[in-house]
């Protein structure tokens, strides 16, 4: 299995960007090809971990570096993992009027059980986030 986790802009900034969409492939996709992870968004960054067979999480992060809705995608990390530290795929989104505090308490909890490698960046873009109000 493997694990790769990246950093990417959405182009479509704020409420506006197509997460329903994205949301809708994701789940549909991800439950076909055995993956699962997190997918973080603000509305202006997306911060996600995809993990599990080898081949699909290539062909996903393949399909997912060739989407247009967001850009300048940086890849965090890449690497081979004997087991999962999501059990289901899942996507949290802070909207605009969303209170942090829930949010910040909902994500902390999706993040219990995933590495400090995994939820130091996660944490670290959650702490901007909150500063932008
Ligand atoms: C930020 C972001 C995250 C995405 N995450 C996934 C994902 O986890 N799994 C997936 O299959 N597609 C994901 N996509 C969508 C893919 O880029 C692509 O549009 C989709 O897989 C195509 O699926 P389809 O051929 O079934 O329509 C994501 C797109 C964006 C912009």
């Amino acid at each position: 299995m493997r694990k790769i986790l990246y950093m990417s802009s959405s182009t479509i900034a704020g409420d506006k960007a197509d997460l329903v969409g994205i949301l809708q492939q994701s789940r549909h996709n991800n439950a076909l090809h055995d993956i699962t992870g997190l997918l973080w968004s603000d509305g202006t960054h997306f911060l996600q971990v995809i993990e599990g067979p080898t081949a699909f999480v290539d062909a996903t992060f393949g399909r997912i570096t060739q989407d247009d809705r967001h850009y300048d995608l940086s890849l965090q990390h890449n690497i081979p993992i004997h087991e999962r530290q999501f059990g289901a795929w899942t996507m949290a989104h802070r909207r605009a009027d969303d209170p942090v505090d829930a949010y910040d308490a909902r994500m902390r909890r999706l993040l219990s059980g995933a590495s400090q490698r995994v939820r130091d960046p996660f944490l670290a873009l959650m702490a901007t986030g909150s500063l932008d109000g």
